[in-house]
């Protein structure tokens, strides 16, 4: 068990999509969720569908982007329920108003920093433990105001040659991010759909992890797995399938190793302030 004070709230984004960032965020949230914790999982992807695989009838329920525009839905109509007590949701909902600058002036950010600060400060007077927030692809728009607001980042990404070689690039940005929220922890690229019988697969993961420091990739992998299809198309997480258990393994040490991450930096960061 960690001892973070207050509730820890991780980003899930990575530069392109279909990398499996919708997939971890649902199945991260169910493994923290099973292990005690109270979690909010966000879908802050306007063309996202955490609210469509965990509920499949969001379309029409105010979410995440009501809530930052100006028309303003309060927390707690934003919330869904899910059949798991410590689980609950919000979708991406009908705000349109900031996904229309979404996708353009790349760097900026969006204007929506109050209101994503806001919403992170609801959830924890709300009591929630842990909040995933699962965003759009790239660096910018709601997505930079959320990693400027966030206490961490995971960058999940597909195990294959092509996918791979912009991720120094992608950590060098996450890094300017951190000029503007210091307390960032870039917890690091997390391997999807991870092949173990293609020789290919398993390279490009093995040459990601000799380019990048040892801190910067998890060691917990994700693997491509059919069950995945089977849970999004049923609005499940894959924990609650048959034949899901051992996936729900891998969701539980990356859950663990996450945690550990989070309690050293704490410590270190504690160690540095008593040495001021
Ligand atoms: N580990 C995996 N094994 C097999 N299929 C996966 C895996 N992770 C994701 N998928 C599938 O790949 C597609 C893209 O995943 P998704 O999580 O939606 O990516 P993103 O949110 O980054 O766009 C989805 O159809 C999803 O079901
Ligand atoms: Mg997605």
């Amino acid at each position: 068990m960690y001892s973070v004070k207050g509730v820890i709230t991780i980003g899930v984004s990575s530069q392109k999509g279909g990398v499996g960032k919708t997939t971890v965020s649902i199945n991260l949230a169910y493994a923290f969720a099973r292990s005690g914790r109270k979690v909010l999982v966000i879908d802050a992807d306007p063309q996202g569908s955490v609210g469509l695989s965990l509920t499949r009838k969001t379309r029409k329920l105010k979410g995440f982007f009501d809530y930052l525009s100006d028309a303003g839905a309060s927390f707690e109509s934003v919330i869904v329920p899910t059949r798991m007590e410590t689980l609950s949701l919000v979708p991406a909902g009908q705000g349109s108003e900031y996904d229309m600058s979404y996708g353009y002036d790349e760097g900026s950010l969006s204007g929506a920093g109050a209101g994503v600060k806001s919403f992170l400060t609801d959830a924890e007077e709300a009591g929630y433990d842990v909040c995933i927030i699962d965003t759009a692809a790239g660096l910018f728009g709601i997505t930079k105001d959320i990693l400027v607001e966030v206490d961490a980042v995971l960058v999940p990404q597909q195990s294959e040659p092509l996918g791979i070689r912009s991720m120094p690039k992608m950590l060098e940005a996450l890094k300017k991010v951190r000029l503007l929220n210091p307390r960032l922890h870039i917890l690091g690229v997390l391997l999807t759909m991870v092949q173990r019988n293609l020789r290919e697969s398993v390279e490009a993961g093995e040459g990601l992890r000799s380019v990048l420091p040892d801190n910067l990739v998890m060691t917990t992998e994700v693997p491509r797995d059919d069950i995945f299809i089977k849970a999004s198309a049923r609005g499940l997480p894959v924990g609650v399938l048959k034949g899901g258990a051992e996936v729900l393994e891998e969701f539980n040490a990356l859950r663990r190793e996450i945690e550990l991450k989070l309690v050293n930096s704490q410590q270190r960061n504690k160690a540095t302030k008593q040495g001021n």
